[in-house]
């Protein structure tokens, strides 16, 4: 651990990062980065790197928790043996507890979870690298992990820290700021401006809690912008993809028309035989590798299977 700063703010204002009092850290945003998850994000927010996935709309497991007129949201946020400087003990701990239920809070009411009566989806977060505000950067990312999976909701969550060094109000604080620091409050905002986390550790003034408050929910308007972009960009290049994909496929096509042996239906062996009545003779390609409906629930329960093991 870093020896206690003399000083967070020199003379002109800067904190020992260089940023401005009001600063954010750089963001950056991949979203769809997991095949296997309906919705992913993976997000560097100043050192700490950030991978959030999304299940769901799916069956809840253990059943008695599914509840009959809603979905359940369940968030996991993990820390990495190796995301700290002191390798972490694996597996749960009562701080990843507190952060997982704040953090789940800050989503179950931006989530139209009615829409989906008795089904769960399942936020996991891992945190790879740590450098003080996972959780506000966690947050960040299963926002955007939530829309890729294309989970309904009233709009994005935003979410950063504001804290007190040297008696000065900082944006978005860093590890010696958190460390040493004189106060740390991370909160999440909703798109409409709506406080759904809130969370202190230190002493801060009636007048810094409101101009505290007042910074965060600054902060969080710029993250907002920045989730924004990156979705847009996201989607916008997906679109892209398709497009071209679609184009090359019909080009193909126009090509593979104009291969004589199919223009005159002849194939390449020079066999003129009746295609129709060979294709009445072939089994139904279903039936031959004897996919039926059985078999798709073999499917979904082994899916379910491995579920339970998570
Ligand atoms: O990360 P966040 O600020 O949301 O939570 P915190 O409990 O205030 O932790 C602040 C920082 O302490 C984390 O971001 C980590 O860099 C560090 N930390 C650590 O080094 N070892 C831990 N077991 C937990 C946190």
């Amino acid at each position: 651990m870093n020896e206690k700063p003399e000083k967070f703010i020199d003379e002109n204002g800067l904190r020992l990062d260089g940023r401005r009092i009001d600063q954010i850290r750089d963001i950056n945003i991949k979203i769809g980065v997991l095949e296997r998850a309906d919705g992913s994000c993976y997000l560097e927010f100043g050192n700490n790197k950030i991978m959030a996935a999304v299940y769901g709309p799916r069956e809840v497991h253990p059943r008695h928790q599914q509840k009959a007129t809603r979905a359940i949201v369940r968030y996991r946020y993990n820390m990495a043996s190796f995301s700290v400087e002191d390798r972490k003990r694996p597996g749960p701990d009562r701080r990843s507890t507190e952060v997982s239920k704040v953090s789940r809070e800050a989503f179950e009411k931006e989530i139209f979870t009615e829409l989906y009566p008795k089904s769960a989806i399942d936020i996991f977060i891992e945190i790879l690298q740590a450098d003080a505000g996972t959780r506000t950067a966690a947050i960040n990312a299963a926002s955007l992990a939530l829309a890729d999976a294309g989970i309904p909701m009233r709009g994005l969550i935003s979410s950063c820290a504001v804290g007190k060094v040297d008696d000065t109000l900082v944006l978005d604080l860093n590890k010696d700021e958190d460390n040493y620091g004189q106060a740390d409050m991370p909160i999440a905002m909703s798109t409409d401006g709506k406080i759904t986390l809130l969370q202190m550790d230190g002493h801060l003034t009636p007048e810094e809690f409101k101009d505290g408050l007042e910074m965060a929910q600054q902060g969080c308007r710029q993250i907002y912008e920045l989730q924004r972009k990156a979705l847009l960009d996201h989607y916008n290049n997906t679109q892209k993809e398709i497009i071209q994909d679609a184009s090359t496929e019909s080009t193909t096509e126009e090509e593979s028309t104009e291969d004589p042996a199919i223009l005159n239906n002849v194939p390449d062996n020079g066999d003129i035989s009746n295609d129709n009545e060979i294709n009445e003779d072939i089994p139904d390609k279903e039936e031959e590798e004897g996919i039926s409906d059985e078999n798709e629930d073999d499917i979904v329960s082994d899916e379910t299977e491995d579920d339970t093991h998570e």
